[in-house]
Parts: structure tokens; C-alpha cells; sequence
């Protein structure tokens, strides 16, 4: 059976901190990650609009040794209504691991129960792995233990990024708490699996009591794709949530500042703290890179 990644419990803790360290490692010197992926095709389906994850798992790819394939999932015949296990028998015998943004994790899970091949999520309408292994690689860089890190997500607590921080909160000793109002609580099945697995996870609806003492604040996009027709209700429901200068000033004095991207500034994030000497935002983003590098050595080992 293939190794599959579509959420961070697909991995043990073990390889959760080695995929880790071995990312910061091959940052620091690219020759360590050598060709794990010569001779070898990797599929990169792409349902939904994407920046970093697609440029990063192309690059990635590339300087492993593979060659991949970049395929809009518009032109498959998955968007005419072809079934996710056929997709995965079909695509199994043409290439030797999938990539996949799509929408429905249900989809997703039976599109890797198919497949022959290592299937890797890139995005779910429940989670976003590949992002949480970054965000932990870019929290690594900055403090030397995850213990007793205070990791604050603001936002909407439903989303598959804050889904995901919470899924690998599992493997960390951080304290993730979600600042959200009642409205976007996270998945009750996903907050308590997590919870079951030893997260240290808690909700809390007063922003500036879970601000306080920070070593993180994270957010995410209020309005994600697909979401347009219910914007107004979900900026008024959140607004108070947003991650701004004044959450600043109650977290610690060298507290980080996260975003997975793309940003609308002025609405989850303002402009000042985005670009605040606090934000490794782009370190973020570059992190996608090596840490899905690392990922593919732990699934093609
Ligand atoms: N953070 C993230 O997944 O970015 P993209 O949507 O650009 O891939």
C-alpha cells in the first residue's frame, strides 16, 4: 500500500519532528535532499486557483529529480463527473504520486483509497497539511522548542488552515488556542479527535484574553473561494477577530506573525502588522517549499 498524506495524522509524531528538522536542514544546504524523485512522474491536479502550493510543489519536484505534471482540473474528466477511484486506478499507471487541490475531502480520501500511488493533499475544504508542516517549519526556525509555545489562530476556526494547526498541535506540546466568534468554531469532529490525540487545544471567543502572553498570531482569509456569496455576513462575524495592532500589543514582545496566504489586507490582517517587524510571512511561504521537499523524502524513502 502506498503512503498517502491527507492530514497530519497520516504521520507519527517521530516523523512529524524529523520531516521537521530535515526541512530546516536542506534550507540551509539544498545538495542534502539529493534526487529522491528521479525517474519519477508526479501529477499536480489542481481544482482551484493557486499560487504557492502550485509553484512550490513544481519547483520541489523539479529539484528532487521528478518531472511534474501541472493539471488544471478543469480539463480532466474528473469535472465531467468521472469517479475519484477511476481517476486514481487510471493515473496510477501513468504516474508515481499525485498531488491534489481539490474541494471535498471525501473525494479526496476516496481518490487515495484508489490509488496506487502516494497521493499528497493540497488543500481540502477540511484541511491543508502541506501549510501546517510550513507553519511549524517557520516556528521551529524562530524558537527552539515547541514546548509551551502559545500559538493564537484568529478567525474563522472552521477553516482547513485552522483545521490543520490543529490536527499537528497533536505532535507539538503548543498551547493552539482558536480566537473565533460562535459562528466559525471549528469541526467538533476535528477539534475532539484532536483533543483525543493529546492536542493542548482550547476555543475562546474574547480576542485580547487569547492575545495575551502570545508567542504566535495567525491568521487566515475571511472569504475563502467558493464562500463570495456569503462575504458581508462573514467580514461583519469576524471583524473582531482581526489580526491587527492592538492583538499585538497584549501577545509577547517578540511574538511571530503568520499568514498561509494570499492576504486581504485591511480585513483579516491590517497592513501595519502585516509588515511588521513581528511577521515572518514570507519565510512562510518559502517554507512550503522545503517542507513538501522533506515530505516527499519521508513518502518515497
Ligand atoms: N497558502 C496557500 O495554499 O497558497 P496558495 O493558495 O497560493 O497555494
Amino acid at each position: 500500500m502506498p503512503r498517502h498524506f491527507l492530514t497530519a495524522s497520516d504521520i507519527t509524531r517521530e516523523e512529524f519532528h524529523s520531516l521537521i528538522d530535515f526541512a530546516i536542514a536542506i534550507k540551509r544546504n539544498p545538495l542534502l535532499a539529493g534526487s529522491p524523485l528521479e525517474n519519477r512522474n508526479i501529477a499536480l491536479i489542481f481544482e482551484k486557483p493557486s499560487t504557492r502550493t502550485r509553484v512550490s510543489f513544481e519547483v520541489g519536484v523539479r529539484q528532487l529529480g521528478g518531472n511534474p505534471l501541472v493539471l488544471n482540473g478543469n480539463e480532466l474528466q474528473l469535472a465531467r463527473g468521472e469517479t475519484p477511484e477511476d481517476t486514481a486506478q487510471v493515473l496510477s499507471r501513468y504516474v508515481d504520486g499525485i498531488v491534489i487541490r481539490t474541494y471535498s475531502h471525501e473525494n479526496l480520501k476516496r481518490l487515495a483509497a484508489a490509488s496506487l500511488v502516494p497521493v499528497i493533499n493540497g488543500l481540502s475544504d477540511s484541511y491543508h497539511p502541506c501549510q501546517a508542516l510550513a507553519d511549524f517549519v517557520t516556528i521551529r526556525e524562530n524558537r527552539k522548542t515547541f514546548s509551551g509555545l502559545k500559538l493564537v489562530f484568529m478567525g474563522d476556526g472552521s477553516s482547513n488552515v485552522c483545521h490543520s494547526l490543529l490536527m499537528a498541535a497533536v505532535y507539538t506540546g503548543a498551547q493552539v488556542t482558536v480566537a473565533c466568534p460562535k459562528e466559525y468554531m471549528p469541526s467538533e469532529e476535528i477539534f475532539r479527535f484532536a483533543q483525543s490525540q493529546g492536542a493542548r487545544i482550547n476555543i475562546e471567543h474574547d480576542v485580547k484574553r487569547a492575545c495575551a502572553g502570545a508567542d504566535v498570531l495567525y491568521t487566515d482569509v475571511w472569504v475563502s473561494m467558493g464562500q463570495e456569496n456569503i462575504k458581508e455576513q462573514k467580514i461583519a462575524a469576524l471583524k473582531p477577530y482581526q489580526l491587527n495592532e492592538e492583538a499585538q500589543s497584549v501577545a509577547r514582545k517578540d511574538h511571530l506573525v503568520m499568514h498561509c496566504l494570499p492576504a486581504h489586507k485591511g480585513e483579516e490582517i491590517t497592513e501595519g502588522t502585516f509588515d511588521s517587524m513581528n511577521s515572518v510571512i514570507f519565510d512562510q511561504a518559502e517554507n512550503r517549499l522545503h517542507a513538501q521537499k522533506a515530505l516527499f523524502h519521508l513518502l518515497y524513502r
